[in-house]
C-alpha cells in the first residue's frame, strides 16, 4: 500500500508538471523521445531560480570562487587524459529471451532479467560518452565527444583562470552547463536522463588540506538545500564504499534525497586529489603546477569537487514542495510549498471584478511589483479558483484588488502556506512581501 502511494505520488507530480507547464516530454507530437524532457513556461522559471540560487551561493557570495563557461565540445585528448575513454563505462547485459538491456550493477539478481526472468548475457563494458564527428568528413580523425561532465573544462582552464583572476589556492572554479551520457537505463522522470545540466565547482587546495576541505564542502552543500527549504528528514549524507568510487576519486560522499522511490543521489562531493591536473599535465606537456611565492614551493593542487545536477535538483525541490491538504470544506488543495526565492511566480495580482477600474488598478499594482518580483495577472474565474491555480504552481503571494482598494488604498495579501489573508496598504506591498520572503520558513 505504501509502495502504491509512492508510485501515485510520482504519477501525480508528472501529471501536474505537464498540466501546469513545468515539464513536457520532448518531441511529444512524434510520440516522445525517451529520457528527454522540455521545460515549460513555469518549469524554466523554477529551474533558472535553482541555478541562480546555486550561482549566487557558490560564486557571487564568495571571494574564493570564480565562474567559467566552457564549450561542450572539447579536444578529444581531454577525454583520453581524463580516463573517460577507458573508464567511463557501465556494465551492460542483455536478456537472451526478451532482448531488454540492463545495467548489471543496478540489478538485485545479476543473472536474471527483472522483466521476464530470462537468462542474461555476460556483462560487457559500455562507454557512456556520445560520439560524433567534427567537420564534413566522418572518419576516425574527426571523432569528437559530447562532454559527459563539465568538470574537465575547469581543469584544462586552471592556469587561465588562476593567472587572470590572481587567485591562490584554496580557490574554486565553478560552471554550469549541459552534459551528455548515453545512460543504459535512464528513468524516474528527469532524475536520470541522457542530456542534463550540471552545476559543478572544482576547489583547488594545497594537498595537505584535502580532508579539512572535503568535510567543509560536504556540510556546506547539504546546508544549501536546507537553506532553500528542503525538509531535513528528506536529506542525508552517504559516504561511498571504496568499490563505488570513480576512477579519479580518493573519497566521495553523496547528498541523498528521499525520492518517492527511496533514498538516491542528489549531488556528489568528491576528493579528486591531483588526478586531473596531473594527467592533463602529462598528456599536454604544459606545466599546471602552482608556485607559492611565500613558501617557495611548487605543487599540483588537490581538488574537492561538489557536483550537482540542475535537473535533478529542480526535480527534488518539486517533489519536496508537493503537498495535498484537505481543507475544512472537505476539498483537497494541491499546493507546492517552494521557498519563495525558487517559486516560478512570486506575486499574482487579481482584480475582484474586471470592471469599475479594479482591473486598471490591479494592472498598475502588478506593473509596479514587476520591478522587484516575477508577477502574474489573472482576472478570470472566481477568486478561489484563481488562488487554487497559483497554489498548484507554488506562488507564495496573491494580491486581490477590491472596491476598498480604490477608496482606502489597501489590498488583500494572501499567503500561500498558511492561507492567511491580511490587509496591506498598496504603498507598503513591496516592503511587506520582501519581509515575508526574508522570514519564510518551511512548515
Ligand atoms: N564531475 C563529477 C560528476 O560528474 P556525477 O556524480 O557523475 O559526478 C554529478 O554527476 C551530478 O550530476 C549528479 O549528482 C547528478 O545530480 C547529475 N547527473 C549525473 N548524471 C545524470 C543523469 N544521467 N541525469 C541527470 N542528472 C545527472
Amino acid at each position: 500500500m505504501a509502495e502504491k502511494k509512492k508510485e501515485d505520488l510520482m504519477e501525480k507530480i508528472v501529471s501536474l508538471a505537464k498540466r501546469r507547464g513545468f515539464i513536457f516530454q520532448s518531441s511529444e507530437i512524434y510520440g516522445g523521445l525517451n529520457s528527454c524532457w522540455d521545460y515549460g513556461p513555469v518549469g524554466i522559471e523554477l529551474k533558472r531560480n535553482v541555478k541562480d540560487a546555486w550561482w549566487d551561493f557558490m560564486v557571487h557570495r564568495r571571494d574564493d570562487v570564480e565562474g567559467l563557461d566552457c564549450s561542450i565540445l572539447m579536444a578529444p585528448q581531454v577525454w583520453e587524459a581524463s580516463g573517460h575513454l577507458k573508464n567511463f563505462t557501465d556494465p551492460l547485459v542483455d536478456c537472451k529471451e526478451c532482448k531488454k538491456r540492463w545495467r548489471q550493477d543496478k540489478l538485485e539478481d545479476p543473472t536474471k532479467c527483472p522483466d521476464c526472468g530470462g537468462e542474461l548475457t555476460e556483462a560487457r563494458n559500455f562507454n557512456l560518452m556520445f560520439k560524433t564527428f567534427m567537420g564534413p568528413v566522418e572518419d576516425s580523425g574527426a571523432v569528437i565527444y559530447m562532454r559527459p561532465e563539465t568538470a574537465q573544462g575547469m581543469f584544462v582552464n586552471f592556469k587561465n583562470v588562476q593567472i587572470s583572476s590572481r587567485q591562490k589556492p584554496p580557490f574554486g572554479i565553478a560552471q554550469m552547463g549541459k552534459s551528455f551520457r548515453n545512460e543504459i537505463t535512464p528513468g524516474n522522470f528527469t532524475f536520470r536522463t541522457r542530456e542534463f545540466e550540471q552545476m559543478e565547482m572544482e576547489f583547488f587546495i594545497p594537498p595537505e588540506e584535502d580532508e579539512k576541505w572535503y568535510e567543509y564542502w560536504k556540510e556546506t552543500r547539504k546546508n544549501w538545500y536546507l537553506m532553500y527549504g528542503m525538509r531535513e528528514d528528506h536529506l542525508r549524507l552517504r559516504e561511498h564504499e571504496k568499490s563505488e568510487l570513480a576512477h579519479y576519486a580518493k573519497a566521495c560522499a553523496d547528498v541523498e534525497f528521499l525520492y518517492p522511490w527511496g533514498w538516491d543521489e542528489l549531488e556528489g562531493i568528491a576528493n579528486r586529489t591531483n588526478f586531473d591536473l596531473n594527467t592533463h599535465q602529462e598528456h599536454s606537456g604544459k606545466d599546471l603546477t602552482y608556485y607559492n611565492e611565500q613558501t617557495k614551493e611548487r605543487y599540483l593542487p588537490y581538488v574537492i569537487e561538489p557536483a550537482a545536477g540542475a535537473d535533478r535538483t529542480t526535480l527534488a525541490f518539486l517533489i519536496d514542495a508537493y503537498d495535498e491538504e484537505v481543507k475544512e470544506n472537505g476539498e483537497t488543495r494541491v499546493v507546492l510549498h517552494f521557498h519563495p526565492k525558487l517559486a516560478p511566480v512570486k506575486v499574482a495580482v487579481f482584480p475582484l471584478m474586471k470592471k469599475d477600474g479594479l482591473d486598471e488598478l490591479a494592472h498598475k499594482i502588478e506593473n509596479d511589483l514587476r520591478e522587484s518580483f516575477t508577477t502574474f495577472y489573472d482576472q478570470s474565474g472566481a477568486i478561489g479558483r484563481r488562488y487554487a491555480r497559483q497554489d498548484e504552481i507554488g506562488t507564495p503571494f496573491c494580491v486581490t484588488v477590491d472596491y476598498d482598494s480604490k477608496t482606502e488604498g489597501t489590498v488583500t495579501l494572501r499567503l500561500r502556506d498558511s492561507m492567511e489573508q491580511k490587509r496591506v496598504k498598496i504603498e507598503d506591498l513591496e516592503k511587506v512581501i520582501r519581509e515575508e520572503i526574508k522570514n519564510w520558513k518551511r512548515v
